[in-house]
């Protein structure tokens, strides 16, 4: 098996430096680091100056702080591991009024930070009146507020700038700059690109500008250099005639004559059938696939093509998210597949 999944820290280290020199990053580092792996993330981005890390998962937070004291975690999906949240020191979300209701006697000790629901409505207080009887009363540790954007991505979508209005009116109401709030956090990466930090906000609440693809097409590829190769080799090359057909129940059919190149890689390890209906790489030239199975992948090549040499199926010119732009699937789609399990995987810089 030769699949690999190479990483290059250096550019991760670079790109996370950069970001933190100008704003302070909450690292979003939820499903393993966006498949980039949570300890290698978190080494990086501490190295590079960022003491703030989101996740969803309880079990990352854990793991999170077991990695360091010395870091602020915030957990973005609730929990009501109220004594594990405790002992570990993790602060969490407070994703609505029923929430505070049921639970505020068990929050004691924890930190929390008042969610809003906004646009994208998934979890969060429906409006500022709601989030006045939490801030009214001090039963529990508010120390943060927060929100997410459903359309911050979506260049051409006027829901965004209504969602950002709707938050930043939000804040007026509740007086959010002079209630000493620790953490006011609301921007991904694309309404960060967009935007730059909006007034009053602590911190931006980065995920995929941190592991190496673009939020947005519309950017300069410089502005997230890309961090993954993902390669494997040919197996061997095989002519067929027109009208055969390689693979089961003739998954490829050679409408001419040809040769075709089998390589040790299929969706077994995490490549989108999606991506499978776009080029891979030989030699520097893009060759259409035309095949994938689940540990093998057929190309159609030329003459030039020989057993034994590199494909690439991302790179720096097979970016994941030009491959967002195509359809294939969100940036973090595509990194989530990668299989980590048959994958060789190699850290590089
Ligand atoms: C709540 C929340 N905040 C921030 C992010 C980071 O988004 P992005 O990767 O676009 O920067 C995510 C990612 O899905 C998220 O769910």
């Amino acid at each position: 098996m030769t699949a690999t999944l190479q990483i290059n820290r250096k550019r991760l280290y670079q790109q996370a430096k950069r970001i933190q020199a100008n704003t302070n990053v909450l690292a979003v580092v939820k499903n393993n680091a966006y498949n980039i792996g949570l300890n290698l993330a978190f080494e990086t981005f501490y190295q590079a100056g960022i003491r703030a890390f989101a996740t969803t998962s309880l079990i990352e937070a854990i793991e999170l702080r077991k990695m360091s004291e010395n870091i602020y975690i915030f957990l973005m999906n609730p929990s009501v591991e109220f004594e594990t949240l405790r002992t570990y020191n993790i602060a969490m979300t407070l994703p609505s009024l029923t929430f505070y209701q049921k639970y505020k006697d068990e929050l004691e000790g924890i930190e929390v930070h008042l969610e809003y629901k906004n646009l994208l409505r998934r979890s969060g207080f429906d409006d500022a009146e709601d989030m006045r009887i939490v801030l009214d009363k001090t039963v529990v540790n508010v120390t943060g507020i927060w929100t997410h954007f459903a359309f911050a991505d979506e260049i051409d979508s006027p829901e965004y700038e209504l969602e950002k209005q709707n938050w930043l009116t939000l804040l007026d109401e509740i007086r959010a700059s002079e209630r000493g709030f620790r953490f006011i956090h609301a921007q991904n990466s694309a309404s960060y690109m967009r935007d730059e930090l909006f007034p009053d906000h602590t911190h931006a609440r980065l995920g995929i500008l941190l592991y190496g693809s673009r939020p947005y097409h519309e950017l300069d590829t410089n502005t997230a250099p890309s961090v993954i190769t993902l390669s494997t080799n040919v197996i061997q090359t095989l002519d067929l005639k027109k009208g055969e057909s390689s693979g089961y129940s003739s998954a490829f059919k050679a409408e001419t004559d040809c040769r075709v190149a089998i390589c040790d890689i299929g969706y077994g390890d995490g490549v989108l059938r999606t991506r499978a209906k776009h080029d891979a790489m030989i030699n520097g030239k893009r060759y259409p696939i035309g095949a994938l199975m689940m540990s093998h992948m057929l190309i159609t090549v030329d003459q030039d093509v020989k057993s034994g040499d590199t494909v690439h199926l991302y790179n720096d010119s097979l970016r994941v998210d030009e491959y967002t732009h195509l359809g294939v699937g969100a940036n973090s789609e595509q990194m989530s597949a990668l299989n980590h399990n048959s994958l060789v995987k190699e850290i590089i810089g």
